[in-house]
């Protein structure tokens, strides 16, 4: 099946931007008797092997929501084991995330997060700053509309005295993923179909690709069946 997509993907028109609402852990967890973290913990690992597919593709931008701004109303021991595998995550994997070229970005509010996460994902974002080969936009304590509202107070505070409003152009350096892509494919796993306020401005003209499969199950197969989805769809961008 895998060797199939990949013989029929069209390697010249590859998403610029995929992002991912890596949906149904808990689910997963559930069906096989398990608590919760486990989901979490199996849908870590599906990241470092989508990651390397998503390199393989060429794919430039790749952006995972980890943590939403509404996931605090979790229980206070799923959120700890969160970020206790975050941590976990990023001291295995870091080395081997740099040396594939990737870049950490993070998208989100940082500083309601517990100090080492910040310590973290600020280490992860300094440690891979010259990378060059694929983003990795790691969404955490992100929400869409927040990012929205933060972005207009910024340039309220920021703005040079002749930007008397503002212009999609100018609006798009505020948000935290200035400088990206706007999103190409948004796919979300686990047969829900919502946004859940994942990257609302960014996915104004994305392909929207629900796939059943739950997130842990999820592996470069899918990958490449969404993204030969994508490349089936017919894209006008409000046009004829
Ligand atoms: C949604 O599934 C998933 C989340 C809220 C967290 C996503 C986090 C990961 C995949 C792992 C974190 C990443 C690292 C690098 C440690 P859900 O819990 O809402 O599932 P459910 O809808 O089946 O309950």
């Amino acid at each position: 099946m895998l060797a199939n997509y990949k013989k029929k993907i069209d390697y010249a028109k590859i998403p610029k931007h995929i992002a991912i609402i890596m949906d149904g852990n808990g689910r997963w967890a559930k069906k096989r008797g398990l608590p919760r973290i486990e989901g979490h913990r199996r849908g870590a690992e599906v990241i470092e092997r989508c990651m390397d597919s998503a390199i393989e593709l060429g794919i430039g931008v790749v952006s995972l929501y980890a943590f939403s701004t509404e996931n605090w109303a979790r229980p206070k021991e799923e959120i700890n084991g969160l970020w206790k595998l975050l941590e976990s995550f990023f001291e295995k994997k870091l080395s081997t995330i740099i040396e594939k070229g990737v870049r950490i970005q993070h998208s989100g509010s940082l500083s309601e997060l517990p100090p080492t996460i910040q310590r973290i994902i600020a280490n992860a974002v300094d440690k891979s700053k010259n990378n060059t080969t694929i983003v990795l936009n790691f969404c955490l304590n992100y929400g869409g509309r927040h990012e929205i509202i933060h972005a207009v107070n910024n340039w309220l505070q920021q703005r040079p005295s002749h930007e008397l409003s503002l212009t999609p152009e100018i609006f798009e350096n505020y948000l935290y993923t200035a400088g990206l892509p706007n999103v190409d494919l948004l796919i979300r796993t686990s047969g829900e179909y919502r946004i859940s306020n994942f990257l609302l401005w960014q996915i104004a003209y994305a392909e929207l690709i629900f796939m059943k499969v739950l997130w842990p199950d999820f592996n470069e197969r899918y990958l490449y069946q969404a993204i030969y989805e994508y490349q089936h769809r017919e894209r006008r961008f409000g046009g004829l």
